[in-house]
């Protein structure tokens, strides 16, 4: 039987949920689904609204920045050396006087960031190793009295200010250093003291900096979420910074789940972001060159992007504030597709379909944007293949909707091309790839498309046993 193009696209709507779940392409759980807030039991529907309406511009931005910079960075071995390496705390301490960093370092990283498309930056306040950024009145392990003798967080805010981008703390529960951070686990009246320290750096945090757009904790280790009093804990970010997000690092689920180095759109809907190394340290480690290419973290943003989730990305600033070769030429170089293909991310919703080995899908209504990272230009079976005539031919199986006319986005030149039941070709493009280093094709669809990488396997018609010539 053959199955008429309107079937299959029935088809492929009532199966997209199934389909999601079985298939080890991975679709997203539904076509079109949005991404959701995730509702906890027993929230009451004016805490899920409020979470929409705190939500709303970070679902928007899409791409942000991530900065991990402390003592670790004079070491230049990543953020872990502390405890990886195993250096003695005293020694250790005396990095806090030669962390003498240049005046506002951080105006570079906000300039480089909005040059990149991210539109938010996340800053660790204090990371693992106790060392913290800001004015505290509760250690003098801190910058203002140490080497820097000055407030870089501070620094940090105005800077991610000043170029429009909303501003984010990272803010680790885990404390190498503070005489409680470990033995607060077995020790109660270590624990009360320790969680009454922490509880105070927050609270200076989200009072001293005005509105903070982005509350990062990371690693709770080594207390359940009831002996931090995470609950207490948010409630009173909460009550200080009414429109602020808090992830899920805490022990509680928060309003965004956080993979990391892996991208994995949640199945549920809710809110996620992946937050991912540039190359595989988030603390300066000189001698990391496992750089990931522009081409590679266009694609993952692109991933992101199709599952409805946000790509937060590293950059591991040196002890003096100065952001790696590396990362600068990379960033810079996504920013330049960023300024010509943005619309296909920023503006994109959740779709059904995840990508082929050659290209990634996002979608704005019914507008299917093909982002092509290995351009075909010309093969030699189009001697003999009219399927790749003319050259060159980008074909995508499994399209759930109707093109109706299609255009280079780089460009904006009209693109030919044909559809059947199985698959769309866009034909007759040029054979050198027209942007870089990804190239976007945008087709209008009659519908929301969808694009199911199982479609083909399924549905295509067979033929017999051996080849027919005729
Ligand atoms: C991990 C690491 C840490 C890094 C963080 C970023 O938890 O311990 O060094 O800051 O991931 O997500």
């Amino acid at each position: 039987m053959k199955i008429s193009r309107r079937d299959s696209l029935k088809i492929v709507g009532a199966g997209a949920a199934a389909a999601a779940a079985a298939s080890s392409w991975g679709g997203f759980g539904g076509a079109g689904a949005a991404p959701m807030p995730s509702q906890q039991p027993q929230e009451s529907p004016e805490v899920v609204a409020d979470r929409v309406r705190r939500m709303k511009w970070w679902h928007a931005a899409k791409f942000g920045m991530f900065i991990h910079w402390g003592l670790y960075s004079v070491i230049g071995q990543h953020e872990w050396a502390m405890e990886l390496e195993g250096i003695p705390i005293p020694q250790y301490e005396l990095l806090a006087k030669h962390f003498t960093p240049k005046p506002h370092a951080a105006r570079a990283w906000a300039r480089l960031a909005r040059q990149a498309g991210q539109k938010y930056m996340v800053m660790t306040t204090k990371h693992h190793e106790g060392f913290c950024n800001f004015e505290t009145k509760l250690t003098n392990y801190c910058a203002p009295k140490q080497g820097p003798g000055r407030d870089l967080v501070a620094e940090y805010v105005e800077a991610a200010r000043a170029e429009g981008l909303r501003v984010g703390f990272y803010y680790s529960l885990m404390d190498w250093h503070h005489p409680d951070g470990a033995r607060c686990a077995t020790d109660e009246a270590a624990r009360q003291r320790f969680v009454e320290y922490t509880h105070g750096l927050i609270r200076e945090l989200m009072t001293n900096y005005g509105k903070i757009d982005i509350l990062w904790y990371d690693v709770d280790w080594p207390l359940t979420p009831e002996q931090w009093k995470s609950k207490e804990m948010n409630e009173m970010v909460f009550e200080l910074q009414p429109d602020i997000i808090v992830n899920n690092r805490n022990g509680l689920p928060g309003d965004f789940s956080t993979p990391e180095q892996h991208i994995q759109a949640e199945k549920t809907g809710r809110a996620w972001e992946t937050c991912m190394t540039m190359n595989d340290s988030w603390g300066y480690q000189k001698a990391d060159d496992n750089w990931k290419s522009p081409k590679t973290i266009v694609r993952n943003l692109v991933t992101c992007a199709n599952g409805g989730g946000n790509y937060l990305l590293n950059i591991g600033p040196m002890a003096d504030g100065s952001i790696p070769e590396e990362s600068l030429r990379i960033l810079s170089k996504v920013g330049k597709w960023m300024d010509k293909n943005g619309e296909t991310i920023y503006e994109s919703e959740r779709m059904f379909g995840r990508g082929t080995p050659f290209a990634g899908f996002t979608r704005q209504g019914n507008t299917l944007y093909i982002h092509v990272h290995f351009w075909p230009g010309e093969t030699s079976a189009s001697k003999w293949l009219s399927f790749y005539r003319p050259t060159s031919t980008v074909a995508i199986g499994g399209v759930g909707a109707k093109v109706q006319s299609a255009r280079l986005l780089a460009t904006g030149e009209k693109v030919d091309f044909r559809q059947d039941d199985i698959s769309v070709q866009f034909t007759g493009l040029p054979v050198a790839a027209p942007d870089d280093p990804v190239t976007v094709i945008a087709a209008e669809c009659d519908a929301e498309p969808s694009v199911d990488g199982d479609y083909v396997r399924e549905h295509r018609e067979r033929y017999k046993v051996g080849v027919s010539w005729s």
